[in-house]
This record gives C-alpha cells, sequence and structure tokens, in this order.
C-alpha cells in the first residue's frame, strides 16, 4: 500500500531532499530518461531529477501529435531558460498508426501506452544505455487505474506489470505518494515559474482523452483549436481544469443558409482540491455564449457547443 502525503503534512524541503537521494541511490553513477509533457507531475519530476542527476539525465519530450497548440516549443523555452535541455523526439506517426481505426476508451489508452513505453521511450533508453524512467506518476493516477476506472497510462506495477520486464526499463515515480496540491507545493519549492506548477492538469493521453470515436489527424485539430479557445476564456476563473472534448455524433446545423451536418464540441469546467471530485464551475452565462461564439467562429465545422453541468462522480474529468 502506498502511504498518501497529505499537502499539510508535506514538508517540501524535507520531501526534495528525500526524492534527490533515492533517485541518487537508484541510478548510481548511470544515466536515466525522463520523460516531460508539460504537465505539472512531470515538470516536477523533470527538476528533481536535475537536481539528482544532473546531466546524467537526458530530458525528452514526446511530440505524439496529440499535444496542445504550440507547447513543444513553449515548453522547451521555458525549461531552456531554466538551465534544462530539452530533447523533442517526433513520433507523431507513430503514435497516429497505433491509434487508427480505435474507437474503445480503454483501447485507445492502450495504444497509447504501447507506443508510448515499448516503441519510444524502448527505442531511447536501448539507444542510449539509460536504466531508468523518471516519471510524474501521482497517487490519484493509482487510485483510479486500481479501481478499474480508467486505466491511466503511467500505471504498470500495482497492475502486476513489471515494466522492466515489460519495456526493458525501470521507472522511478518519485510523486507517487502525492496529491495534485502536494505536486504544486513542490514544484513551487523547486523554483519551476507559475506558469507551469499552477499549470490546470493535462492527462498523459493527451488530446485523445478528450475525442470520442477515432483519433485522426483532423479531429485532434478540431479539438486542439477548441481546447486554445476554452484555455484563453477560462485562464481567469481559477478552475480546477477546463477543456474542450469533441463528439462523434453529429447534428444539423445551418451555416451560411446551408444545411451544414456539423460537429460538436463539449465544454467542461471543474471546480475539485484534488481531481477525486469534481463539481461544475458556475459559470457566467455572459462567459459561456462568448465560448461558444469564439468557438463556432474558430473551429471550422463545429455548429454545437454545450456545457456540462454533471459532477464527478459519476462522470470523470476527461470524456474517455
Ligand atoms: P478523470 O478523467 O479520471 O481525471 O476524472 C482525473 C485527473 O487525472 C487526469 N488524467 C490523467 N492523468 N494520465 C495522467 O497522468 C492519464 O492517463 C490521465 N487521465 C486523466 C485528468 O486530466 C484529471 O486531472
Amino acid at each position: 500500500m502506498l502511504k498518501e502525503i497529505t499537502v499539510q503534512e508535506l514538508d517540501t524541503d524535507q520531501f526534495i531532499a528525500e526524492k534527490v537521494r533515492e533517485i541518487q541511490e537508484a541510478v548510481g553513477d548511470g544515466t536515466a530518461i525522463n520523460a516531460l509533457s508539460g504537465g505539472v507531475d512531470s515538470s516536477v519530476v523533470t527538476m528533481l531529477g536535475h537536481r539528482a542527476l544532473g546531466n546524467r539525465l537526458r530530458t525528452v519530450f514526446v511530440e505524439n501529435g496529440i499535444m496542445r497548440e504550440g507547447e513543444a516549443e513553449r515548453i522547451e523555452r521555458i525549461f531552456r531558460d531554466l538551465g534544462v535541455p530539452i530533447e523533442v523526439v517526433d513520433a507523431r506517426d507513430e503514435f497516429f498508426a497505433a491509434l487508427k481505426g480505435i474507437t474503445d476508451p480503454e483501447e485507445k489508452r492502450e495504444a497509447i501506452t504501447q507506443t508510448f513505453y515499448r516503441q519510444v521511450f524502448g527505442r531511447i533508453v536501448r539507444e542510449s544505455g539509460a536504466k531508468y524512467l523518471l516519471q510524474g506518476t501521482i497517487l490519484t493516477d493509482v487510485d483510479e487505474t486500481v479501481a478499474g476506472i480508467k486505466r491511466q497510462h503511467n500505471v504498470f506495477e500495482q497492475l502486476g506489470i513489471d515494466p522492466q520486464e515489460a519495456f526493458g526499463y525501470a521507472i522511478l515515480e518519485p510523486l507517487i505518494q502525492l496529491r495534485k496540491d502536494g505536486v504544486r507545493k513542490v514544484g513551487k519549492a523547486l523554483g519551476l515559474p507559475e506558469e507551469i506548477f499552477q499549470r490546470i492538469p493535462f492527462p498523459g493521453p493527451a488530446l485523445a482523452a478528450r475525442i470520442i470515436g477515432e483519433v485522426t489527424p483532423e479531429r485532434v485539430e478540431t479539438v486542439r483549436k477548441a481546447t486554445a479557445v476554452v484555455e484563453r476564456l477560462l485562464a481567469g476563473t481559477g478552475a480546477f481544469q477546463y477543456l474542450a472534448v469533441l463528439h462523434e455524433d453529429r447534428v444539423t446545423g445551418i451555416r451560411d443558409g446551408r444545411r451544414e451536418f456539423g460537429q460538436q464540441i463539449e465544454v467542461r469546467c471543474w471546480d475539485s482540491v484534488d481531481a477525486r471530485r469534481a463539481t461544475p464551475t458556475r459559470l457566467p452565462f455572459d462567459l459561456l455564449e462568448r465560448l461558444a461564439q469564439e468557438i463556432l467562429a474558430e473551429v471550422p465545422g463545429v455548429v454545437s457547443v454545450t456545457y456540462n453541468i454533471a459532477t464527478k462522480p459519476p462522470s470523470t474529468i476527461e470524456a474517455i
């Protein structure tokens, strides 16, 4: 059983010192790789890893084709400013090939997991001779996977999967006893900029977690554009997380006086402390109207915009 460290009992200096020591002990004089997605969790692990290993840690950002607009460039710049060099690996074709034709949510998650861990990181680790992959799994990821709610892309051991056997390397998870609020506190203490440690959560399976039905480059582009509008307009709300979902069903719309059998975007905006329970934010109606207007104007093919008003549970935060 993993012992939770609550945000109240978390002593960041002590936590950082302990994790740095654990990483150093595990890796010895070898090298490690770390998977940075630009989310809060992987950003905190990147800083911890660099404190522990310096340039014996290679930080890789996988451009999987399902990230948000301008993400690779933004993350590369932020970490360069912090003195942490990032390697961007283009794996877009591999991810889209693996996702082709898949519509079942858990199969989609599994395709992403396999492409990420077996194919892409398997190759990088083999070529580099690294023994470890550092990643930002947190306690909530483990809970939901073990409970069979969602197979979080980054949980193995608790499902009886040995990464060494399955992928050829071991995984270190320094944040596994924390919840999101604790991770933010550690991120702040590590000197990450606020735009990172206060960033809204973003799931490992990226925009694929927000596409109902097949994940194709075109459909990702649609949800990516809608996501950009949602993040721009809801940034000041103080909500825990906000996102756009692309639905599979089409509905009849009308554009320029003509019938358009168009796509539907659902906006979700959540109030939550730690993602275990969440309620929809009571957004002012004029803000909802602006969201609809801008999504309809900026995202081609969309004729319907809805706002989710269900709580988690029984909803989940992401759509798949
Ligand atoms: P759900 O959708 O399960 O999400 O209510 C709870 C929180 O976790 C994020 N999330 C993930 N994070 N890997 C992650 O690292 C995943 O596979 C994953 N799926 C969901 C989600 O964005 C929310 O903050």
